[in-house]
């Protein structure tokens, strides 16, 4: 059954129903963006392996935004031929999570899934996370870094960005990013009942990151599979989702909770970044006195530490602080909220290296972008660690 639907659904932001009067038991969700040489072998070897696991039981939701390569009008073409197989056409819209919530929000199965359309997720590992899920996990996820699991052959900048890009997760979203070994895996099955009736506001690839961190799950299974070279067309990767891949973090980030003590530590923050930038300047740039660009800042960002610690003591986590004023609990605090800071320092050397010299950013953009990364760990970790009312018994 062919539909158009992108035009007449306009939803602020994308809720999936509840699975109460469910006809269907899966359906899995195929992506596309000119896929138009894949998807055949694609339905063809899915429908196979569901027609024998859960006949009459499934379906397949291919959603296309409208290829160049007319992938829609292939799958269309399709239909008739495997009758499990719907195909959505959208046009003027764009972007892989999105798509695969448009996929699911049309879904008639309780249990929902997504795959790429590329063949690089071998189709045959579903039939291990269906049975996760029918084994009592919420979630069961495809991850390269279980056992079994791998890449096929990757370069290593390719696996050192993939990982880096974990890292950077694991900073920013501890306790979303740290629940699985694959928070960047496009392969995985969860249970609708688990993500129905939420807002899901996904950017860019990352689905997975946003079913873990809205919704209610508890039980999670990783089944191993190995990231299949691509056969035909290729990667729609560029850095525009790496980006994406930040903001969609950091609006997480945001939008978990603290989020007004997270907007003071943010100013703050941006005041230390002007402490930061001037000492840097006075310290680094040839026309003042010149120094060497890590130890100018090394200098500068502990000054700017100083600085935060004073004003975010005094107001930012005032509530907490008022509770603990002696002189020794607060030292405590200036010590602790330094060392994070440092290590954050750290992290923030690392990454300025990291964009001035590998990717030849302007060195007070490269500065400021990482001042920002890690102005997200600095909250979280002292949150937790510095400003932890302790003993009130002062
Ligand atoms: N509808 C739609 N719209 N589909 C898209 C879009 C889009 O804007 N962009 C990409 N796709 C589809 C592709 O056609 C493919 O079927 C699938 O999404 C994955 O896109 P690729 O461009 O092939 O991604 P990749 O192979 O580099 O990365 C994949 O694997 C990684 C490892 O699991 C993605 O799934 C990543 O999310 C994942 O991290
Ligand atoms: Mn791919």
């Amino acid at each position: 059954m062919a539909t158009n639907l992108s035009n007449s659904l306009e939803i602020p932001s994308l809720k999936i129903s509840s699975p109460k009067e469910r006809s269907l038991y899966f359906s899995l969700v195929i992506p596309t963006y000119n896929e138009s040489q894949n998807i055949k072998d694609l339905v063809a070897v899915l429908t196979k392996l569901l027609d024998e696991y859960l006949p009459n039981n499934y379906e397949l939701i291919l959603v296309d935004d409208d290829s160049p390569d007319r992938t829609w009008e292939v799958a269309e073409s399709l239909t008739i031929e495997y009758p499990q197989l719907q195909v959505i056409r959208r046009k003027g819209e764009r972007g892989l999570s999105t798509a695969v919530i448009r996929g699911w929000q049309n879904a008639d199965g309780e249990v929902l899934g997504v795959i790429d359309g590329d063949l690089q997720h071998p189709p045959e590992r579903l039939l291990k996370l269906i049975e996760a899920v029918k084994n009592g996990a919420d979630l069961a996820v495809a991850s390269r870094h279980v056992d079994t699991g791998g890449v096929s052959n990757w370069n290593l900048a390719r696996r050192f960005l993939s990982r880096g890009a974990q890292l950077l997760g694991l900073i920013i979203l501890p306790g979303v990013i740290g629940r699985v070994t694959d928070p960047m895996s496009g392969y995985f099955v969860v249970r609708r009942g688990v993500i129905c009736d939420r807002p899901l506001d996904p950017i860019g690839y990352k689905i997975l990151i946003e079913v873990l961190a809205r919704g209610s799950i508890s039980k999670i299974t990783e089944v191993g599979y190995v990231f299949q070279e691509r056969q035909e067309g290729e990667s729609k990767v560029t850095w525009k989702q790496y980006l994406e891949y930040i903001s969609h973090l950091l609006r997480l980030r945001l939008s978990l909770g603290e989020f007004q003590r997270f907007l003071r530590f943010g100013l703050v923050g941006f005041s230390g970044v002007f402490v930061d930038m001037t000492v840097l300047y006075l310290l680094h740039d040839p026309n003042a006195l010149g120094w060497g660009l890590t130890r100018s800042k090394f200098i500068a960002g502990e000054v700017a530490i100083i600085n935060n610690f004073i004003w975010n003591d005094a107001w930012t986590f005032n509530d907490l602080s008022s509770k603990q004023t002696a002189w020794k609990s607060k030292l405590k605090r200036f010590a602790k909220f330094n060392l994070v800071c440092l290590i954050g320092l750290g992290l923030n050397v690392l990454l300025l290296n990291l964009f001035f010299n590998i990717l030849h950013i302007h060195y007070q953009l490269a500065n400021l972008l990482a001042i920002a990364i890690v102005t997200v760990w600095n909250f979280w970790i002292n949150l937790k660690l510095s400003w932890r009312v302790t003993d009130t018994g002062q």
